[in-house]
């Protein structure tokens, strides 16, 4: 059977509408032709050309060429005849035909790292930066919930990229934030279009960077998968309301009234066909996001990072947040009064003689927690819901914005700016298992 001019033509609108309609994952599938993976990728891509349902004329064309290829590499591939077939040369068009099938990375269990959590408690204890741990676990995955304007990201890049690749080793960055990078809320940490795209277009190959915009992070697993664990999770200067009240401790009603009474009357309400937050202040209506008064509360937060991370950092935490994340860690179960409100002066009397110790911190110093709480709640998905229980095997905590040498996000770098703001806290937390 030969391939007529229709087929063919009709195959090449195809690969290039399916590089128009996802660029991202058409940046993303140069990770594909690296020399270490070509050869699984093509071998995948000829199994996936075999159960597809192109023309099977087609089909049969391009598994004869791709079986040329696929244990030699891109180079023992037919050049001129793929070419033909495509208009591309043969990475792009491998890549192509790849993003056209749904053909994407390897299952990402080399990602994960085989580090058992007593030796990564070990490598966190022994270094003065967290997230140090990217070049010594056997692989160095790192994912960003509520990542703002990925300031972090890019530090990330800068700080562990260059030792990764001379080590011949990938980098996967995972980046997710509620706000949509094309809406208009959220000036000052909504994803930045040019870091965006330098982060995406980053020209390593052994950079993986994948954004994901408009997302709740308690969504993750709904939509991109993403490995199960990450090296390390990351929520740096967590949310607020979100963070700052547990609804299981404080209950919604008192929370709602509570926000009424610090942050004003609000409502939502339909503004030029979008849901939007509305919040009066000193008689200024102000808009939001619609989800911007969402309260999920502090053992959400810690469910979701001990799951998504071998080490879990929480960097410039406010003060109300990091009360109500300190109640959920501390071993006493007075530190968690039903119905009350932190406030300055009544934290010590519930958190006692640890918080006094944290209290006395410098802005530059640390301590670790000497007790932590052994039956934290799981609050997420069914193990929630069948009252299931886990802890941290080590909780490290330091006051201050910025650390030396520790890659920080932009919230953190801005916090001296907010004169009316205590100086916030930065958690180390390495979960039981
Ligand atoms: C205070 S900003 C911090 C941004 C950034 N991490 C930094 O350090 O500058 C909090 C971020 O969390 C995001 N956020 C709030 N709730 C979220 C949710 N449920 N899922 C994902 N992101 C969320 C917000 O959109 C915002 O970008």
């Amino acid at each position: 059977m030969s391939l007529n001019d229709k087929v063919v033509t009709d195959f090449r609108r195809r690969l290039r509408e399916a590089v128009e309609n996802d660029r991202e994952a058409w940046a993303a599938s140069r990770r594909l032709v690296a020399p270490d993976v070509v050869a699984d990728t093509l071998r995948r891509l000829e199994a996936a050309v075999a159960g597809s349902g192109l023309e099977p004329a087609l089909r049969d064309e391009l598994r004869l060429l791709l079986s040329q290829g696929t244990s030699a590499g891109l180079k023992a591939l037919p050049q001129d005849a793929l070419r033909g077939l495509t208009g591309l040369n043969p990475t792009k068009a491998i890549r192509n035909v790849c993003l056209l099938l749904g053909v994407g990375p390897a299952a990402q269990a080399v990602m994960v790292t085989a580090m058992t959590q007593e030796t990564v408690e070990a490598v966190v204890r022994n270094r003065d930066n967290p997230f140090d741990i990217l070049l010594e676990a056997d692989g160095a995955s790192l994912v960003d919930f509520g990542a703002g304007d990925l300031t972090f990201e890019e530090n990330v890049v800068e700080q562990y990229l260059a030792p990764l690749e001379q080590a011949g080793r990938d980098l996967i960055l995972h980046a997710l934030d509620r706000l949509d990078p094309r809406e208009k809320f959220g000036g000052l940490v909504r994803a930045e279009r040019d870091r965006l795209d330098r982060l995406r277009h980053h020209p390593s190959p052994r950079l993986q960077f994948h954004f994901d915009g408009n997302k709740d992070m308690f969504d993750l697993g709904r939509r991109s998968p993403g490995p199960s664990r990450y090296t390390v999770a990351v929520c740096h200067s967590p949310a607020s309301p979100t963070f700052a009240y547990e609804p299981t401790r404080l209950g919604v009603p008192a929370i709602q009234s509570r926000l009424r009474e610090t942050k004003g009357e609000f409502r939502l309400a339909r503004e030029q066909g979008l849901d939007v937050l509305k919040v009066l202040n000193k008689g200024e209506w102000f808009t939001f996001p619609p989800w911007k008064f969402d309260v999920y509360g502090p053992l959400a937060l810690l469910d979701l990072l001990s799951r998504k991370g071998n080490v879990c950092v929480l960097g410039a935490v406010d003060m109300e947040v990091f009360w109500e994340i300190l109640s959920q860690i501390l071993p006493n179960e007075s530190a968690r009064p039903p119905g009350v409100f932190f406030t300055e002066s009544n934290v010590g009397h519930y958190f006692g003689h640890p918080y006094e110790r944290l209290s006395r911190l410098a802005v530059g110093e640390r301590a670790v927690l000497p007790e932590v709480r052994r039956d934290i709640p799981r609050v997420l998905g069914v193990e929630g819901k069948r009252g299931e229980t886990y802890g941290f095997r080590f909780v490290e905590i330091r006051r201050g914005a910025v650390f030396p040498g520790v890659p920080v996000g932009r919230t953190a770098l801005i916090f001296d700016q907010m004169t009316t703001e205590a100086a916030p806290w930065f958690l180390t937390l390495v979960p039981g298992s």
